[in-house]
Order: structure tokens, then C-alpha cells, then sequence
């Protein structure tokens, strides 16, 4: 393994004040940025080179760019966390460092060293510590992200790439805190399809899913869930967030992974906890309308959405056109928050970390 790359750092003539930073983590989420990026870029001749932490500015792209046209892109979601003692920690970065890479080679980028990952997002911490909130349930969200910048309009791999990281302080994910949301079924739309990209995280996935969650809105609902794309049967996802089901004996089911379906960290992490509770855990098909009538019957309890930005979520409501169906009394399952205050008790450092996940920034 080659070594961690140095990002030089040049700092911003203008830095936030403290309260603009204040300002910044109340905004909704993902709306308001720190004072630094840091970047780096990659062409055949000289490999990856470049390394740098500036300030966070426009950037300059042709109008020819191959993301621009064909959406050669990936990218990632992952949390910064200030612990009560001033310290910083990631959760399982080198998680998605790996799932980066997997998402690149599907979308013919060059990957990012899990060193060059690991040092962006350590590196520009270390340069906005002061942005890292720590108010209960806030955070720095980093999103990492790789596209092709190339000003060519010929369909093939971008000759020149661009990796930076860009860092937002946020707070709760849904506007309402955690509260049950609602679910609306996607009709006749798909976000994946076999062979496809849906297990890799990037741009066209998240753009196929923006009609059909605004139709979940037009409906009443928070969110969008996705069916396989092959039968139009089976539960995969919501448009950002994984899908677990609880039944009455304890028992926890969730999709397996298809290829269609985005691997989630947080999804391996919570299956990790459950196992370790000693629950019976089951990655399987799972049939919209098994998931119907088990929620109709009573007989699955709990329904819960899981994901970096969104945490843990309870889901109170799942509604189609032919169908709407409560969850339980509708309101947040024990089980559901337990394992939210499970999961970020570890995140926060105020738990044990028994699995490892945590790496200590500064
Ligand atoms: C489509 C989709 N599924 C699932 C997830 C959850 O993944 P993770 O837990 O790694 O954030 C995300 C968020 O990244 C997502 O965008």
C-alpha cells in the first residue's frame, strides 16, 4: 500500500465567523457548506496528483464535461461526530472508501485509494474542527465525491477525473426529528435494474428517483420505496435509505443484496448489533405484498429506514394507491429506537465501540 498523500493547504482569506458556523448547522440539511474543500486530480499521464485543501469556491468545468452529459459520477455519504470531550471521531470510514472504489469501477472511473480517502477526510477535519458541531444529534456530513471533467462529448471513460470532499454541519434529516415518516410505493418506476447500477452510489440513481419521490410528497408521504425492476414484486429500497422489517417473535428481516440494491454501512452496522443481541436475522427476498399483509395482520411490528443521514427511522405508514397500511399503533417501535440509541451511542463515544468502527480523528 502506497502511503497517505499530504493535501496542502491553503486557507481561506475570509473564514466563517462563529455565528455563521451556528447559522450553518441549523440549516436544512446539506444546504450550507464549511470554508475549505479538499481535492485532488487524476489523468492516465500523472496519476492521481494535486493534492490540495482550499477554499470552497465555484469550480470551473467545461460545458462539455463528461459528468455533465453522461453522469459519469459517484460519490459518497459519511459523519464526523464531536464526542463531550472535544474530540472527533468517523464512523467505519474505510467502509466507504471501499464502497467508493466498487462504485467507481462500475462507472469506469479510476478508484481513489482508500489512503488518498482516508486522508481528505482527515485532513480537511483537521482543518475545519472548528465546524464540527456538537449539539445532540448534529454532525459534519462529508460527502466525497468522483466524476469525470473531461470537455469531450464522445461516450467513453473521462481522460481527467476529480476527486474532492466537501463538508456540511447537519442535524436531524428529516425536518420533523425522529418521528415515524411514511412511505409511498413507487408505480411503475424503478431506481435500479439487474446488470445495472444500483448498487453503486451514484448521480443517475439518485436523479431516476426524484420523480417518484415527488410523487411520494404529491401523496402524503416522506419517502419513495423501490421495487425490483424485474417483477415489480419485491422490496429493495428507498430512494436513500435501506429497509428493515421487525415481526412479533423478534425476528428482523431485511432485502438481501441483489446488485440492484445499495449496500449500506449502516445496514451492515444494525444487522451486526442485532446479531449480537442474539436476534434471529433473515437477508432474503422480501414480496410487497408478504410485507402488506404482515403488517395488516400484526404480525411485523416494526418497520424502520436506515441510512447515514437519516440514522435509524421508524416508519409508521406504507401507502400505494390500492393499499395504506399502519405500522404497529403508528407510532416509533421499542426496538427501532433502542437500536438508534444503540447505534449512536457508539457514534458519539458514549458507549463501548465493541465491533471497532470508530476511528479517532483528533
Ligand atoms: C439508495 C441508498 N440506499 C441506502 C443508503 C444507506 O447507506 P449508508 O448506510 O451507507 O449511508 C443510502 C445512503 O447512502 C442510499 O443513498
Amino acid at each position: 500500500m502506497s502511503s497517505a498523500p499530504v493535501f496542502t493547504v491553503t486557507r481561506t482569506a475570509t473564514p466563517a465567523t462563529a455565528e455563521g458556523r451556528a447559522a450553518a448547522a441549523s440549516a436544512p440539511f446539506g444546504t450550507a457548506f464549511t470554508d475549505h474543500w479538499a481535492r485532488a486530480t487524476w489523468n492516465a499521464a500523472e496519476g492521481w496528483h494535486g493534492h490540495r485543501i482550499e477554499a470552497l469556491a465555484p469550480m470551473s468545468l467545461h460545458p462539455a464535461a463528461t459528468v455533465l452529459h453522461y453522469g459519469q459520477q459517484v460519490f459518497e455519504g459519511l459523519k464526523a461526530y464531536r464526542w463531550s470531550d472535544g474530540s472527533i471521531h468517523l464512523f467505519r470510514p474505510e467502509r466507504n472508501a471501499a464502497r467508493l472504489a466498487q462504485s467507481a469501477e462500475r462507472m469506469a472511473l479510476p478508484p481513489v485509494p482508500e489512503e488518498t480517502f482516508l486522508a481528505a477526510c482527515e485532513q480537511l477535519l483537521a482543518v475545519e474542527q472548528e465546524w464540527v458541531p456538537d449539539a445532540p444529534e448534529t454532525s459534519l456530513y462529508l460527502r466525497p465525491t468522483l466524476m469525470g471533467t473531461a470537455a469531450d462529448l464522445g461516450v467513453h471513460p473521462s481522460p481527467e477525473v476529480e476527486f474532492f470532499v466537501l463538508a456540511a454541519p447537519v442535524g436531524a434529516y428529516f425536518a420533523g426529528g425522529v418521528k415515524p415518516v411514511s412511505i409511498w410505493v413507487a408505480q411503475d418506476f424503478h431506481r435500479a435494474g439487474p446488470g445495472g447500477t444500483g448498487q453503486a452510489k451514484t448521480a443517475g440513481n439518485y436523479a431516476a428517483s426524484l420523480l417518484p419521490q415527488q410523487q411520494a410528497v404529491e401523496n402524503g408521504c416522506d419517502q419513495v420505496l423501490f421495487l425490483d425492476g424485474r417483477q415489480n414484486r419485491y422490496v429493495e429500497e428507498l430512494g436513500g435509505m435501506n429497509v428493515m422489517a421487525v415481526y412479533g417473535d423478534g425476528a428482523v428481516v431485511t432485502p438481501r443484496l441483489t446488485g440492484t440494491i445499495l449496500p449500506g454501512v449502516t445496514r451492515s452496522s444494525v444487522l451486526d448489533l442485532l446479531r449480537a443481541q442474539g436476534r434471529d436475522v433473515v437477508e432474503t427476498d422480501l414480496a410487497l405484498d408478504d410485507l402488506r399483509h404482515d403488517i395488516a395482520s400484526g404480525d411485523i411490528v416494526e418497520l424502520f429506514a436506515c441510512g447515514t443521514a437519516a440514522v435509524i427511522t421508524p416508519i409508521g405508514r406504507l401507502k400505494a394507491p390500492e393499499f395504506e397500511v399502519t405500522v404497529g399503533d403508528g407510532g416509533a417501535g421499542a426496538l427501532t429506537m433502542g437500536l438508534r440509541s444503540q447505534l449512536t451511542d457508539i457514534q458519539y463515544g458514549r458507549a463501548e465501540d465493541p465491533f471497532g468502527w470508530v476511528t479517532t480523528v483528533s
